[in-house]
């Protein structure tokens, strides 16, 4: 295996082949193969990007018929069949059939870009500069979108002052403590030296924050907070959407409309580039042009999500994510919760984290090398890395999910 290319002459900013050192060369499913043939059940799944399964049979045909036209690929934000067909397609198959009502902005290809747009239009919307975000969330590395992210690693890359964002802390934080109550404190107090926010951004999940599911009646009770003092509630669902916890949008199952959703991974389709913006009509106070970017077109980013949203239709997978949900619970409370007390489970749909940190946080970088070693690519997240991550694809079959199951157990059993 050769590596030198990227240890030579790489930047040292890359990070997750230093877990995975291997050169991969192809992928199936939940199935990656490395250069010397030998194969990999995926439990990271591009961190979210390929929720459909790589190469995804039915989205990538879509892919190759467009290829054979000559069909346009690239057109900054000029109309074009694929954009309509994908906006056509998610209006009326996804947005509508759910009771919700958004425009859709088209924004940089990156999950933080979307945040980027997001927080500009709340600002513009509003008039107010600051935004309140949760302590332990992740909403990306560009400037705007990194003074709302908490993780300190992630800040101090900055090399700037990451300004107009109020940290608050995350409703499992501090036991007893009425975050809504806080909250509402900080914008009425005179002297609590914050200012009123623009946007409430939130994952509904934190995901990079360790698998910290939110309760539906949190996100009921921050819905209320926003109408009742008429600021913006933004949910990012940029990881824990499309499908990942049960349902399309990860809000739904508290049954509330955000004022903005952004998305981006798996809103491509199969790891192709997209993000968007889905916003109230009557928020969409842009200048035309005012956030543009000329990587807003990509084609076949539009067929493919327009193929992913025919496909999960057709699959039933928003139920069946909710049923291979079930088994990894299960599966874990059995296996893994047994060992030891102060273990740890979280998670909804096929995302799940084992938390290692009340017993030793750096277990899980040990448990997450040897699960490589056995052929099984999973992550780490949260406080000190102390979470193993389980995020497959959803397409995964059962038996192979449980396969990972296994190695899972079977390496935490000899960690610990
Ligand atoms: C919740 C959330 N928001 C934003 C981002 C940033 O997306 P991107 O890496 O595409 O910029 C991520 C990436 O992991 C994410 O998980």
């Amino acid at each position: 295996m050769n590596t030198n290319a990227f240890e030579t002459y790489e930047s040292v900013v890359r990070s997750y082949c230093r877990h995975f050192p291997k050169v991969f060369t192809e992928a199936k499913g939940a199935v990656i193969k490395d250069e010397d043939g030998q194969e990999y059940i995926d439990f990271f799944c591009g961190a979210g990007a390929v929720n459909y399964g790589h190469n995804n049979s039915y989205i990538k045909q879509k892919l190759v018929d467009y290829l054979t036209t000559d069909g346009i690929i690239h057109a900054l934000d000029m109309y074009t069949v694929p954009k309509r067909e994908f906006i056509e397609t998610l209006e009326e198959k996804i947005i509508k059939p759910r009771g919700l009502n958004y425009k859709i902005q088209f924004c940089g290809p990156t999950g933080t870009n979307g945040v980027e747009a997001a927080i500009k239009l709340a600002r513009k919307n509003t008039g107010r500069s600051n935004i309140f975000a949760f302590m332990g969330c992740f909403h990306g590395m560009t400037l705007g979108a990194l003074s709302l992210t908490s993780e300190m690693y992630a800040r101090n890359g900055a090399g700037a002052s990451l300004n107009d964002v109020t940290h608050i802390p995350a409703p499992y934080m501090f036991e007893g403590l009425d975050v809504i109550a806080y909250m509402q404190t900080m914008i009425d107090d005179d002297h609590s030296a914050v200012s009123k926010p623009a946007a409430v951004v939130m994952e509904t999940l934190q995901a990079e924050g360790g698998i910290r599911p939110f309760s539906d009646q949190f996100l009921r009770d921050v819905r209320a907070f926003c109408d009742k003092n008429d600021i913006l509630m933004i949910v990012d669902d940029i990881q824990v959407g499309c499908c990942r916890c049960g349902t399309f949008f990860s809000f739904e199952r508290a049954g509330i409309q955000p004022d903005m959703v952004v998305m981006s991974k798996s809103i491509g389709g199969m790891g192709m580039p997209l993000a968007i913006v889905l916003l109230k009509e009557e928020l969409d106070k842009w200048k035309p042009g005012e956030h543009n970017g000329t990587f807003r077109g990509n084609q076949l980013s539009f067929i493919a999500g327009t193929a992913s949203f025919e496909w999960l239709l057709e699959n039933n997978v928003e139920a069946e994510t909710r049923r291979k949900g079930e088994i990894v619970r299960e599966y874990l409370t059995k296996e893994i919760l047994s060992l030891d007390s102060r273990l740890e489970l979280r998670g909804m749909g096929l995302i799940w984290g084992i938390d290692f940190g009340k017993i030793d946080a750096s277990l899980t970088e040990n448990v997450i090398e040897k699960c490589f070693e056995r052929h099984l690519i999973c992550e780490c997240a949260g406080r000190n890395g102390s979470v193993l991550k389980i995020m497959p694809p959803l397409v995964i079959e059962d038996e192979l999910l449980k396969q990972g199951l296994d190695i899972i157990a079977q390496t935490t059993k000899e960690t610990l």
